[in-house]
Protein backbone atom coordinates (compact mmCIF):
# COMPACT_ATOMS: atom_id res chain seq x y z
CA UNK A 1 0.00 0.00 0.00
CA UNK A 2 1.21 3.19 -0.50
CA UNK A 3 0.75 6.15 2.12
CA UNK A 4 -2.12 7.89 0.24
CA UNK A 5 -5.75 8.52 2.21
CA UNK A 6 -7.64 7.68 -0.71
CA UNK A 7 -10.98 7.85 1.55
CA UNK A 8 -10.03 11.66 3.09
CA UNK A 9 -12.21 14.34 2.11
CA UNK A 10 -9.01 16.11 0.77
CA UNK A 11 -9.34 14.26 -2.18
CA UNK A 12 -11.64 14.53 -4.98
CA UNK A 13 -13.69 17.88 -5.49
CA UNK A 14 -13.74 18.94 -2.09
CA UNK A 15 -15.28 18.67 0.91
CA UNK A 16 -18.20 20.88 0.08
CA UNK A 17 -18.61 19.53 -4.07
CA UNK A 18 -17.96 15.63 -2.72
CA UNK A 19 -21.19 14.12 -3.50
CA UNK A 20 -22.77 10.83 -1.50
CA UNK A 21 -21.63 8.61 -4.75
CA UNK A 22 -18.17 9.83 -4.64
CA UNK A 23 -18.05 8.93 -1.13
CA UNK A 24 -19.33 6.05 -0.97
CA UNK A 25 -16.76 5.19 -4.12
CA UNK A 26 -13.61 6.29 -2.05
CA UNK A 27 -14.47 4.36 0.43
CA UNK A 28 -14.25 1.65 -2.22
CA UNK A 29 -11.04 2.27 -2.89
CA UNK A 30 -9.80 3.05 0.23
CA UNK A 31 -10.64 -0.49 1.21
CA UNK A 32 -9.70 -1.91 -1.85
CA UNK A 33 -7.07 -4.29 -1.60
CA UNK A 34 -3.05 -3.70 -2.83
CA UNK A 35 -3.13 -4.57 -6.65
CA UNK A 36 0.10 -5.69 -6.43
CA UNK A 37 -1.09 -8.37 -4.07
CA UNK A 38 -4.42 -9.19 -4.91
CA UNK A 39 -5.27 -7.83 -8.74
CA UNK A 40 -8.32 -9.42 -9.11
CA UNK A 41 -9.92 -8.50 -5.54
CA UNK A 42 -8.78 -4.38 -6.31
CA UNK A 43 -10.26 -4.53 -9.13
CA UNK A 44 -13.24 -6.04 -8.29
CA UNK A 45 -13.43 -3.23 -5.86
CA UNK A 46 -12.24 -0.22 -8.06
CA UNK A 47 -15.58 -1.77 -10.46
CA UNK A 48 -17.57 -1.30 -7.37
CA UNK A 49 -16.44 2.50 -6.80
CA UNK A 50 -17.10 3.32 -10.36
CA UNK A 51 -20.48 1.84 -9.63
CA UNK A 52 -21.40 4.51 -6.57
CA UNK A 53 -20.46 7.54 -8.75
CA UNK A 54 -23.71 9.72 -9.72
CA UNK A 55 -22.29 11.81 -12.37
CA UNK A 56 -20.12 12.62 -15.02
CA UNK A 57 -18.20 14.98 -12.92
CA UNK A 58 -17.92 13.26 -9.93
CA UNK A 59 -16.19 9.90 -12.18
CA UNK A 60 -13.86 12.70 -13.49
CA UNK A 61 -12.41 13.57 -9.70
CA UNK A 62 -12.17 10.07 -8.79
CA UNK A 63 -9.17 9.77 -11.48
CA UNK A 64 -6.30 10.43 -10.13
CA UNK A 65 -7.36 8.12 -7.14
CA UNK A 66 -8.80 5.30 -9.63
CA UNK A 67 -5.73 5.05 -12.30
CA UNK A 68 -4.05 8.14 -11.79
CA UNK A 69 -0.75 9.31 -10.25
CA UNK A 70 -2.47 8.69 -6.67
CA UNK A 71 -3.96 5.45 -6.85
CA UNK A 72 -2.76 2.24 -5.64
CA UNK A 73 -2.34 0.86 -9.05
CA UNK A 74 0.50 3.69 -9.82
CA UNK A 75 2.22 2.86 -6.31
CA UNK A 76 2.40 -0.91 -7.32
CA UNK A 77 3.42 -0.40 -10.70
CA UNK A 78 6.47 1.91 -8.82
CA UNK A 79 7.42 -0.82 -7.14
CA UNK A 80 7.84 -2.95 -9.49
CA UNK A 81 11.68 -2.36 -9.87
CA UNK A 82 12.15 -4.27 -7.22
CA UNK A 83 11.55 -7.45 -8.13
CA UNK A 84 13.73 -9.72 -9.73
CA UNK A 85 13.04 -9.66 -13.83
CA UNK A 86 11.37 -12.59 -14.20
CA UNK A 87 8.45 -11.81 -11.58
CA UNK A 88 8.44 -7.89 -12.79
CA UNK A 89 7.23 -9.32 -15.94
CA UNK A 90 4.43 -11.61 -14.51
CA UNK A 91 3.27 -8.92 -11.67
CA UNK A 92 3.85 -5.95 -14.81
CA UNK A 93 1.25 -8.55 -17.39
CA UNK A 94 -1.07 -8.25 -14.21
CA UNK A 95 -1.11 -5.18 -13.77
CA UNK A 96 -1.62 -3.80 -17.12
CA UNK A 97 -4.53 -6.54 -17.36
CA UNK A 98 -6.47 -5.20 -14.38
CA UNK A 99 -6.05 -1.73 -15.67
CA UNK A 100 -7.14 -2.05 -18.98
CA UNK A 101 -10.70 -3.93 -17.00
CA UNK A 102 -11.11 -0.94 -14.79
CA UNK A 103 -10.56 1.27 -17.47
CA UNK A 104 -13.04 -0.12 -19.51
CA UNK A 105 -15.70 0.10 -17.01
CA UNK A 106 -14.68 3.89 -16.57
CA UNK A 107 -15.83 4.05 -20.23
CA UNK A 108 -19.10 2.61 -20.00
CA UNK A 109 -20.04 3.93 -16.68
CA UNK A 110 -19.37 7.29 -18.52
CA UNK A 111 -21.28 6.66 -21.25
CA UNK A 112 -24.41 5.70 -18.76
CA UNK A 113 -23.83 9.27 -16.61
CA UNK A 114 -23.80 11.10 -19.65
CA UNK A 115 -26.43 9.67 -21.77
CA UNK A 116 -28.61 10.37 -18.24
CA UNK A 117 -27.48 13.68 -17.74
CA UNK A 118 -28.64 14.97 -20.90
CA UNK A 119 -31.63 12.86 -20.89
CA UNK A 120 -32.56 15.06 -17.63
CA UNK A 121 -31.39 18.33 -19.49
CA UNK A 122 -33.25 17.90 -22.55
CA UNK A 123 -36.61 17.30 -19.82
CA UNK A 124 -35.59 20.20 -17.61
CA UNK A 125 -35.59 22.44 -20.30
CA UNK A 126 -38.77 21.38 -22.07
CA UNK A 127 -41.11 24.38 -22.86
CA UNK A 128 -44.45 23.65 -21.73
CA UNK A 129 -46.91 26.35 -23.93
CA UNK A 130 -50.31 25.18 -22.82
CA UNK A 131 -52.25 26.80 -19.83
CA UNK A 132 -53.68 25.24 -16.81
CA UNK A 133 -56.89 27.48 -16.03
CA UNK A 134 -58.38 28.03 -12.75
CA UNK A 135 -61.63 26.47 -11.93
CA UNK A 136 -63.23 29.76 -11.71
CA UNK A 137 -61.84 31.06 -15.00
CA UNK A 138 -62.82 27.36 -17.10
CA UNK A 139 -66.40 27.66 -15.36
CA UNK A 140 -66.78 30.84 -17.57
CA UNK A 141 -65.03 29.26 -20.81
CA UNK A 142 -67.76 26.60 -20.63
CA UNK A 143 -66.35 23.64 -18.60
CA UNK A 144 -68.64 21.94 -16.49
CA UNK A 145 -69.86 22.84 -13.45
CA UNK A 146 -69.08 19.19 -11.83
CA UNK A 147 -65.67 19.71 -12.29
CA UNK A 148 -65.36 23.02 -11.76
CA UNK A 149 -66.85 22.32 -8.43
CA UNK A 150 -64.31 19.63 -7.22
CA UNK A 151 -61.69 22.28 -7.49
CA UNK A 152 -60.40 19.57 -10.71
CA UNK A 153 -57.94 21.66 -12.16
CA UNK A 154 -58.93 22.22 -15.72
CA UNK A 155 -57.34 21.76 -18.99
CA UNK A 156 -57.70 23.40 -22.58
CA UNK A 157 -56.17 23.11 -25.41
CA UNK A 158 -55.61 26.16 -27.25
CA UNK A 159 -57.44 26.30 -31.41
CA UNK A 160 -55.27 27.29 -34.47
CA UNK A 161 -57.06 31.08 -35.76
CA UNK A 162 -59.85 30.17 -38.11
CA UNK A 163 -57.39 32.58 -40.97
CA UNK A 164 -54.52 30.20 -40.08
CA UNK A 165 -56.88 27.15 -40.10
CA UNK A 166 -58.20 27.76 -43.74
CA UNK A 167 -54.61 29.17 -44.66
CA UNK A 168 -53.54 25.03 -44.00
CA UNK A 169 -56.58 23.43 -45.43
CA UNK A 170 -55.90 25.85 -48.74
CA UNK A 171 -52.23 24.59 -48.94
CA UNK A 172 -53.62 21.16 -48.29
CA UNK A 173 -55.67 21.25 -51.38
CA UNK A 174 -53.17 22.68 -53.81
CA UNK A 175 -50.64 20.66 -52.38
CA UNK A 176 -52.75 17.81 -53.33
CA UNK A 177 -53.32 19.18 -56.69
CA UNK A 178 -49.28 18.79 -57.42
CA UNK A 179 -49.02 22.49 -55.85
CA UNK A 180 -46.08 23.55 -54.07
CA UNK A 181 -46.14 26.57 -51.97
CA UNK A 182 -43.66 29.37 -51.62
CA UNK A 183 -43.45 32.57 -49.43
CA UNK A 184 -42.44 36.51 -50.12
CA UNK A 185 -41.93 39.12 -48.43
CA UNK A 186 -44.36 41.86 -46.37
CA UNK A 187 -42.66 44.97 -47.50
CA UNK A 188 -41.97 45.50 -50.99
CA UNK A 189 -40.49 47.48 -53.16
CA UNK A 190 -42.75 49.46 -56.22
CA UNK A 191 -40.95 47.99 -58.69
CA UNK A 192 -42.20 44.00 -57.60
CA UNK A 193 -45.57 45.10 -56.23
CA UNK A 194 -46.39 47.05 -59.24
CA UNK A 195 -44.01 47.80 -61.63
CA UNK A 196 -43.02 44.43 -62.61
CA UNK A 197 -46.57 43.12 -62.84
CA UNK A 198 -47.36 45.43 -65.83
CA UNK A 199 -48.39 48.03 -63.36
CA UNK A 200 -45.99 51.13 -64.44
CA UNK A 201 -45.90 54.96 -62.31
CA UNK A 202 -48.89 56.30 -62.48
CA UNK A 203 -50.64 53.48 -64.61
CA UNK A 204 -54.49 53.74 -63.79
CA UNK A 205 -54.84 50.34 -62.24
CA UNK A 206 -52.42 51.41 -59.59
CA UNK A 207 -55.98 53.15 -58.33
CA UNK A 208 -57.53 49.43 -57.29
CA UNK A 209 -54.88 49.24 -54.30
CA UNK A 210 -54.79 51.90 -51.35
CA UNK A 211 -51.21 51.80 -50.32
CA UNK A 212 -49.38 52.45 -46.95
CA UNK A 213 -45.65 53.28 -48.18
CA UNK A 214 -43.10 53.12 -45.85
CA UNK A 215 -41.32 56.28 -44.72
CA UNK A 216 -37.70 55.44 -46.74
CA UNK A 217 -35.65 57.61 -49.46
CA UNK A 218 -36.81 57.51 -52.52
CA UNK A 219 -40.37 58.80 -51.55
CA UNK A 220 -43.23 55.72 -52.16
CA UNK A 221 -40.25 53.50 -53.05
CA UNK A 222 -41.31 50.87 -50.66
CA UNK A 223 -44.87 49.69 -49.81
CA UNK A 224 -46.94 47.35 -47.56
CA UNK A 225 -47.51 44.48 -50.49
CA UNK A 226 -51.35 45.04 -51.32
CA UNK A 227 -51.39 41.86 -53.04
CA UNK A 228 -49.48 38.74 -53.19
CA UNK A 229 -49.17 38.73 -57.17
CA UNK A 230 -45.24 40.13 -56.67
CA UNK A 231 -44.33 36.90 -55.14
CA UNK A 232 -45.24 35.44 -58.51
CA UNK A 233 -42.48 37.64 -59.99
CA UNK A 234 -39.87 36.07 -57.27
CA UNK A 235 -41.39 32.89 -57.75
CA UNK A 236 -39.99 33.48 -61.91
CA UNK A 237 -37.24 34.91 -60.70
CA UNK A 238 -35.42 31.97 -58.76
CA UNK A 239 -35.15 30.85 -62.49
CA UNK A 240 -36.84 27.32 -62.24
CA UNK A 241 -39.32 26.23 -64.49
CA UNK A 242 -42.01 24.50 -64.99
CA UNK A 243 -43.61 26.27 -61.84
CA UNK A 244 -46.71 24.83 -60.18
CA UNK A 245 -46.79 26.89 -56.54
CA UNK A 246 -49.45 28.60 -54.98
CA UNK A 247 -48.06 31.53 -52.24
CA UNK A 248 -50.02 32.37 -49.08
CA UNK A 249 -49.50 35.35 -47.12
CA UNK A 250 -50.31 38.73 -45.16
CA UNK A 251 -51.25 41.77 -47.52
CA UNK A 252 -51.85 45.35 -46.83
CA UNK A 253 -54.41 47.45 -47.98
CA UNK A 254 -55.31 51.59 -46.52
CA UNK A 255 -59.02 50.18 -46.30
CA UNK A 256 -61.79 51.14 -43.35
CA UNK A 257 -63.20 48.20 -41.78
CA UNK A 258 -65.85 47.19 -42.72
CA UNK A 259 -68.22 43.54 -43.28
CA UNK A 260 -66.51 42.84 -46.03
CA UNK A 261 -63.15 44.71 -45.63
CA UNK A 262 -60.00 44.88 -43.43
CA UNK A 263 -56.48 47.11 -43.82
CA UNK A 264 -54.86 43.53 -43.20
CA UNK A 265 -56.23 40.57 -44.82
CA UNK A 266 -54.62 37.61 -46.21
CA UNK A 267 -54.29 35.94 -50.09
CA UNK A 268 -53.28 32.78 -51.57
CA UNK A 269 -51.76 33.41 -55.07
CA UNK A 270 -51.26 30.70 -57.69
CA UNK A 271 -48.85 30.28 -60.89
CA UNK A 272 -48.88 28.15 -63.17
CA UNK A 273 -46.27 28.60 -66.00
CA UNK A 274 -45.22 25.75 -68.10
CA UNK A 275 -45.34 24.78 -72.18
CA UNK A 276 -48.79 24.49 -73.47
CA UNK A 277 -50.64 25.83 -70.41
CA UNK A 278 -54.28 27.33 -71.75
CA UNK A 279 -57.39 28.76 -70.22
CA UNK A 280 -58.77 25.30 -70.02
CA UNK A 281 -56.16 24.40 -67.53
CA UNK A 282 -57.07 27.66 -65.84
CA UNK A 283 -61.10 27.06 -65.48
CA UNK A 284 -60.54 23.34 -64.45
CA UNK A 285 -58.27 24.24 -61.68
CA UNK A 286 -60.57 26.48 -60.53
CA UNK A 287 -63.15 24.35 -60.49
CA UNK A 288 -61.44 21.10 -58.91
CA UNK A 289 -60.00 23.68 -55.93
CA UNK A 290 -63.84 24.62 -55.38
CA UNK A 291 -65.12 21.32 -54.89
CA UNK A 292 -62.41 20.11 -53.39
CA UNK A 293 -62.38 22.82 -50.61
CA UNK A 294 -66.27 23.83 -50.14
CA UNK A 295 -67.58 20.24 -51.33
CA UNK A 296 -70.25 19.23 -53.53
CA UNK A 297 -72.66 21.43 -54.40
CA UNK A 298 -70.71 24.62 -54.72
CA UNK A 299 -68.92 25.55 -58.30
CA UNK A 300 -67.14 28.01 -59.67
CA UNK A 301 -67.51 30.42 -62.63
CA UNK A 302 -65.50 32.80 -64.59
CA UNK A 303 -66.64 36.52 -65.45
CA UNK A 304 -64.55 38.55 -67.74
CA UNK A 305 -62.27 41.42 -65.72
CA UNK A 306 -59.46 43.59 -66.50
CA UNK A 307 -55.92 43.14 -64.12
CA UNK A 308 -52.96 44.20 -65.45
CA UNK A 309 -50.50 41.27 -64.84
CA UNK A 310 -53.09 39.06 -66.70
CA UNK A 311 -54.35 38.83 -70.39
CA UNK A 312 -57.42 37.38 -70.82
CA UNK A 313 -58.31 38.09 -67.53
CA UNK A 314 -61.47 36.69 -65.46
CA UNK A 315 -63.05 37.22 -62.12
CA UNK A 316 -64.00 33.96 -60.26
CA UNK A 317 -67.08 33.30 -58.49
CA UNK A 318 -68.36 30.39 -56.26
CA UNK A 319 -71.44 29.24 -55.27
CA UNK A 320 -72.88 31.21 -52.48
CA UNK A 321 -71.90 28.99 -49.39
CA UNK A 322 -74.90 30.72 -47.66
CA UNK A 323 -77.92 29.79 -49.58
CA UNK A 324 -76.28 27.37 -51.88
CA UNK A 325 -77.26 29.66 -54.75
CA UNK A 326 -80.98 30.48 -54.09
CA UNK A 327 -80.43 34.05 -53.55
CA UNK A 328 -79.68 35.83 -49.94
CA UNK A 329 -78.41 39.03 -48.26
CA UNK A 330 -74.72 38.05 -48.43
CA UNK A 331 -74.73 37.61 -52.20
CA UNK A 332 -77.10 40.20 -53.08
CA UNK A 333 -79.87 38.00 -53.94
CA UNK A 334 -77.44 36.46 -57.40
CA UNK A 335 -76.81 33.06 -55.36
CA UNK A 336 -73.18 33.68 -56.21
CA UNK A 337 -70.16 35.26 -54.63
CA UNK A 338 -66.77 36.59 -55.55
CA UNK A 339 -63.52 34.69 -54.40
CA UNK A 340 -60.67 36.65 -56.66
CA UNK A 341 -59.32 37.29 -59.70
CA UNK A 342 -57.47 35.19 -62.42
CA UNK A 343 -56.37 35.24 -66.06
CA UNK A 344 -53.20 34.04 -68.22
CA UNK A 345 -50.29 35.64 -67.41
CA UNK A 346 -49.12 38.63 -69.74
CA UNK A 347 -46.08 38.21 -71.83
CA UNK A 348 -44.75 41.17 -69.88
CA UNK A 349 -44.81 39.99 -67.13
CA UNK A 350 -42.89 36.43 -68.44
CA UNK A 351 -40.82 39.08 -70.15
CA UNK A 352 -40.17 41.18 -66.79
CA UNK A 353 -38.28 38.30 -65.38
CA UNK A 354 -36.88 36.55 -68.48
CA UNK A 355 -39.09 34.14 -69.24
CA UNK A 356 -39.92 33.58 -73.28
CA UNK A 357 -43.19 34.12 -74.10
CA UNK A 358 -42.91 32.18 -77.38
CA UNK A 359 -41.85 29.13 -75.76
CA UNK A 360 -43.48 29.55 -72.10
CA UNK A 361 -47.50 30.48 -70.98
CA UNK A 362 -49.18 30.29 -67.99
CA UNK A 363 -52.00 31.19 -65.41
CA UNK A 364 -52.89 33.16 -62.14
CA UNK A 365 -55.00 33.28 -59.72
CA UNK A 366 -55.34 35.18 -56.33
CA UNK A 367 -58.11 34.86 -53.51
CA UNK A 368 -58.66 36.35 -50.19
CA UNK A 369 -58.11 33.59 -47.57
CA UNK A 370 -60.77 35.52 -45.24
CA UNK A 371 -63.24 35.52 -47.36
CA UNK A 372 -62.93 31.77 -47.97
CA UNK A 373 -63.08 31.40 -44.29
CA UNK A 374 -66.05 33.70 -44.10
CA UNK A 375 -67.74 31.48 -46.68
CA UNK A 376 -66.83 28.30 -45.52
CA UNK A 377 -67.61 29.49 -41.51
CA UNK A 378 -70.23 31.38 -42.00
CA UNK A 379 -69.25 34.26 -40.54
CA UNK A 380 -71.52 37.47 -42.17
CA UNK A 381 -68.87 40.09 -40.35
CA UNK A 382 -64.97 39.53 -41.42
CA UNK A 383 -64.49 42.03 -38.56
CA UNK A 384 -65.01 38.90 -36.15
CA UNK A 385 -62.41 37.18 -37.31
CA UNK A 386 -59.76 39.77 -35.81
CA UNK A 387 -61.97 40.91 -32.67
CA UNK A 388 -60.74 37.89 -30.82
CA UNK A 389 -63.89 37.14 -29.10
CA UNK A 390 -63.36 33.62 -28.53
CA UNK A 391 -66.45 32.62 -28.96
CA UNK A 392 -65.73 33.16 -32.89
CA UNK A 393 -62.54 31.10 -32.43
CA UNK A 394 -63.98 28.60 -30.56
CA UNK A 395 -67.29 27.56 -33.01
CA UNK A 396 -65.59 25.99 -35.70
N1 LIG B 1 -53.71 40.54 -57.10
C1 LIG B 1 -55.11 40.73 -57.37
C2 LIG B 1 -55.76 41.54 -56.29
O1 LIG B 1 -55.28 41.55 -55.19
C3 LIG B 1 -55.83 39.40 -57.52
C4 LIG B 1 -55.38 38.65 -58.73
C5 LIG B 1 -56.06 38.80 -59.91
C6 LIG B 1 -54.31 37.80 -58.66
C7 LIG B 1 -55.68 38.13 -61.04
C8 LIG B 1 -53.92 37.10 -59.78
C9 LIG B 1 -54.62 37.28 -60.98
O2 LIG B 1 -52.88 36.26 -59.78
O3 LIG B 1 -54.23 36.59 -62.05
O4 LIG B 1 -56.75 42.16 -56.54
Amino acid sequence: MTGADPGGASHGTGAAGTGVGQVVAEDELAGAPDPAVDPAGWALAAERAVEAVASAEELRSLDPLLLGKRSQLTAARQRLGGLAPEERKAAGGELNRVRQQVEAAVERRRGELVAAERRARVEAERLDLTEPLAAARARSLGATSAACGAGVAVWRQGLVHLVQRTRDQLEDVFVGMGFTVADGPEVETDWYNFEALNMPPAHPARGMFDTFYLDVEPAESVVLRTHTSPVQIRVLQSGRLPVYAVMPGRCFRRETADARHFPVFHQVEGLVVDEGITFGDLAGTIETFTAAYFGPGISARLRPAFFPFTEPSAEFEITCTICHGAGCRTCSGTGWVELGGCGMVDPAVLQAVGVDPERYSGFAFGFGIDRCAQMRYGIPDMRAMFDNDVRVLRQA
